[in-house]
């Protein structure tokens, strides 16, 4: 590594800005080390991670070509530590591991872990570090998998971590998936640039459309309309990162104006686990935020619409059989592009490539 995280102290690295941060997390062959933020990934690297995923699960339709995979990263482990609730990215990175032969250990309930005893988050993961090569989180605080990948880099055993979704604050390999699924929905479209895309719903705390924004902005001309009911709007601090590089924006509350415009329509559910009173979310009327068949009519023949899920109500039942509805493959896209991050970190890209090569 060019900059190393054990060359820095905590109050230092932390007081950086993200992309100051970015050297300090990557290998020296510019792929991720730790995965931490949206902000380590820039056009070259999400194309280079588009291109292995694309790779894999080509590789992966053979027998043949899922043993090759398999015995890619026979030799790791993985601890899964996930304080917070997860399906998707719970199951999709551990599809992901089983594709590369990594083995995975878990911890899901802190309650039943020696941190029920009273023992530090610190002590926790380094606790992991003694049996495990990668460390994937998903924590309910801010910022924790940044100070745990200090706290590792500066241990006697450093491995590396992949932000599995921090607060309301990051999920980095989200926004993979999602970039990913636009570059595969309109690879025969032009491809990612020149779009206009719509984020609606409670985009105040959704940590994927923070992540996804911010990614968004490595590609040309993307325009960004975010429609929410006014306490649930987005944060001045993705607005600020849009201003300083140019890209165009609009908030609004219009929906159906936006969908109008929209190459891609993006859901989110309202995030009422962090309401700071209770009823909190329920006193905001969310109605005229809900996509359903009067929306469907609304859109564009060649946009889609995606959702991280879960969902609620805010996408009706009778949209999923629409062609446009694209959150189900979004979802299967978390399982290959989780591969090939997972097969970057571990340095089998080349082998991967090779193989794509010689066999396809
Ligand atoms: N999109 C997402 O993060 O889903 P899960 O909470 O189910 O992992």
């Amino acid at each position: 590594m060019s900059k190393r995280l054990a060359n820095i102290a905590w109050e230092t690295f932390s007081a950086l800005p993200l992309t100051e941060k970015t050297p300090y997390l990557m290998q020296p062959d510019g792929v991720p080390y730790h995965t931490l933020f949206a902000q380590q990934f820039d056009y070259a690297l999400l194309d280079q991670l588009a291109t292995l995923a694309n790779e894999i699960r080509a590789i992966a339709k053979t027998r043949v070509g899922a043993e090759f995979l398999r015995q890619q990263v026979t030799h790791k482990r993985a601890m899964l530590y996930f304080s917070q609730p997860s399906s998707r990215t719970f199951l999709s990175f551990v599809s992901a591991c089983q594709i590369l032969g990594v083995q995975t250990g878990e911890v899901r309930d802190t309650a039943i872990s020696s941190e029920f005893k009273g023992e530090s988050r610190e002590d926790s993961v380094r606790t992991f570090s003694s049996y495990f090569d990668l460390i994937i989180m998903r924590t309910p605080e801010k910022g924790l998998a940044e100070h745990m990948a200090w706290v590792l880099s500066n241990s006697d055993r450093p491995i590396p971590i992949i932000n599995a979704g921090s607060g309301q604050d990051q999920h980095p390999t989200q926004s993979l998936l999602d970039i990913y699924t636009l570059l595969r929905s309109f690879e025969r479209g032009g491809g990612l640039r020149d779009k206009t895309m719509v984020f609606c719903g409670d985009l105040l705390r959704g940590r994927t459309v923070r992540s996804l924004s911010y990614l968004l902005t490595n590609y040309p001309n993307i325009r960004q309309i975010f429609v929410a009911p006014e306490p649930l709007q987005v944060g001045t601090d993705v607005l600020a990162i849009l201003e300083q590089k140019g890209v165009p924006f609009l908030r609004t509350d219009n929906f159906h104006a936006a969908i109008r415009e929209a190459d891609a329509v993006y859901m989110t559910r309202i995030q009422d686990e962090w309401d700071n009173a209770k009823g909190e979310s329920a006193a905001i009327d969310t109605s005229r935020f809900k996509f359903g068949p009067a929306e469907l009519a609304l859109l564009p023949p060649r946009a889609i619409i995606m959702h991280p899920l879960p969902r609620r109500d805010e996408i009706a039942l009778a949209v999923d059989s629409d062609p446009r509805a694209m959150y189900w493959r979004q979802m299967r896209n978390g399982m290959w592009i989780r591969t090939a991050l997972i097969a970057m970190t571990f340095g089998c890209e080349k082998r991967i490539h090779d193989y794509f090569r010689h066999n396809h």
